[in-house]
């Protein structure tokens, strides 16, 4: 059966980032970029080069090391903003500057404060003065689908002609349906004359819940890239999620006719990646990815399943990388059997991280009878791998009970000497807490707290995630630890390191006003 291929412009580290709460730092951008490109995407959206120069800094570095996908910048239609693209993507062996402007009279009148004959020509120029820097230029016309739609293929044959060589058409604020998108796709490709030069996209939100059905409804009108993110991430209440989309494909080719290149092996690996690194949880009823998405809880279901799984079940675990081996390990357990584990839960990782991450394993060994997959999971995705950590927790101890107010005590090793301080609190996490700020002195607020079991057991893992606040900007920091206090000041202290990273790029953070 002959089916089109789809492109996947995945967004996770631009639009993505823009879900409230979320900061990545670079190393943490870098190694999902480096998942992106594991899943085979076809291009990465990197970041809006000009809105801070974290964002900067961000996607030079992964135009620099990321090799396979087109790496892309987001840029307004100006001059400053595609200087400031095309300076970030220098490095990238294919770079894209996907330039916009929003072309709703609404948006006109409101934020642009521009006529229609002006957006025009500022979307015209801003793809020709791209162009003389790549030839891959993308032009979306921002809120298109609340754009009057004679005007929508006036702008978008004239960035054609400027040289555009793919067209996203975006769902700006999730309002459209699958059946009205997948007609205005349809009068798109009618209506442009010169649309067979340049690729459609599609990038949907999900304000209505119909991000991926929107998205696939442009497919089936023609659409051939789709914006997306891992997990939905995203402004509001997110993107599409590429997982759902890229199965949606992968499991009805009958139907859509159509295929992503994606390696769907590494969906359930990047998913957990960007979970842990943004401190967004997964929702378990989530489609693909989420907890119960392959849990059969019925005793109907579960006779049916034992009989033939497709009663049940229309994808297999194992296609989206989710291991079924029950196999544990211990504290007896060697390299090798520990790298074997690696190696059958779909993890390719150099010997510098195996020595790493079996010294980790086996401290865990020491005080859990027995590691679970979940458990190996959680230390590779403890931090990122080239974090930098300015802040290294080296010693703390609490006292809390009855009659007792608590205190903690800590030690902070910096590359200034050891910060030593101790604190009195409503509770030993919060004395905890007290006590790093009062050592790092950062002014950080605790914005909140959470902390759950990787598995079950009495000795099972935690996890702490702790969300800070500096200068108006929210950042998470994750910890793990058989000990929940400890996993609660390492989760503090990392979210401190994350902080330095992203140089807590505050208020003024232009994407705020501008998105
Ligand atoms: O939602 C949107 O319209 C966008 C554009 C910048 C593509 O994110
Ligand atoms: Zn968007």
């Amino acid at each position: 059966m002959e089916q089109r291929a789809i492109k996947i412009f995945d967004t996770t580290l631009r639009d993505g980032e823009q879900t409230p709460g979320v900061c990545l730092d670079i190393a943490e951008k870098l190694e999902i970029a480096q998942a992106l490109a594991k899943m085979n995407v076809d291009i990465i959206e990197a970041g809006f080069p000009i809105a801070s120069p974290g964002d900067f800094a961000a996607v030079s570095e992964i135009a620099a090391k990321i090799r396979g996908p087109v790496i892309a910048g987001l840029a307004r239609a100006n001059i400053a903003d595609i200087d400031a693209a095309y300076n970030a993507l220098k490095g990238a062996e294919a770079a894209r500057i996907h330039t916009f402007i929003a072309t709703s009279d609404l948006h006109l009148e409101y934020k642009l404060k521009m006529t229609r004959n002006q957006v025009l020509d500022a979307a015209e120029a801003a793809v020709r003065y791209a162009k003389k820097y790549v030839a891959d230029v993308e032009f979306s016309a921002e809120d298109a689908s609340r754009s009057d739609w004679t005007f929508l293929c006036q702008i978008i044959e004239r960035t054609i002609a400027a040289g555009a060589v793919t067209i996203n058409i975006p769902d700006t604020v999730g309002y459209t349906t699958p059946a009205e998108f997948g007609k205005l796709i349809s009068y798109v490709q009618k209506n442009v004359s010169n649309i067979s030069q340049a690729i459609i996209s599609v990038h949907c939100h999900n304000d209505l819940g119909m991000a991926v059905a929107n998205s696939l409804a442009a497919v089936q009108n023609g659409a051939n890239q789709v914006e997306c993110t891992i997990n939905g991430l995203g402004e509001r209440a997110g993107n599409a999620a590429m997982e759902e989309l890229v199965m949606a494909l992968n499991t009805r080719p009958d139907y859509y006719k159509a295929m992503a290149a994606i390696d769907c092996k590494h969906i359930y690996k990047t998913s957990r990646l960007v979970s842990v690194l943004t401190g967004v949880n997964v929702q378990p009823n989530k489609a693909i990815v989420g907890e119960n998405a392959f849990a059969h809880e019925s005793g109907i279901h579960q006779h049916g399943m034992l009989n033939n799984p497709l009663t049940y079940e229309i994808m297999r675990p194992e296609d989206i990388g989710l291991s079924h081996n029950s196999l544990v390990l211990g504290k007896h357990s060697g390299r090798h059997a520990f790298e074997d584990r690696l190696k059958d839960m779909g993890y390719e990782l150099g010997n510098d991280k195996i020595s790493e991450l079996f010294v980790k394993f086996k401290e865990l060994a020491d005080r859990k009878k027995v590691v679970f997959d979940r458990d190996i999971e959680a230390l590779i995705t403890e931090k990122a791998a080239d974090q930098a950590e300015w802040y290294r927790l080296v010693y703390h101890q609490v006292m809390s009970g009855t009659h007792n107010q608590a205190t903690a005590s800590v030690e902070i090793e910096t590359s200034q000497g050891v910060l030593k301080q101790a604190a009195c609190g409503d509770g030993p996490v919060d004395a905890m807490f007290k006590a790093i700020e009062a050592a790092a002195g950062m002014g950080t607020m605790l914005k909140d707290y959470q902390i759950k079991a990787v598995t079950a057991g009495e000795d099972a893992l935690g996890e702490a995630t702790v969300w800070l606040e500096k200068a108006g900007q929210i950042v998470s920091g994750r910890g793990l630890s058989t000990d929940i206090i400890e996993a609660s000041a390492k989760a503090y202290v990392n979210a401190i390191n994350k902080i330095v990273n992203t140089g807590a790029r505050g208020e003024e953070d232009m994407m705020a006003e501008e998105k």
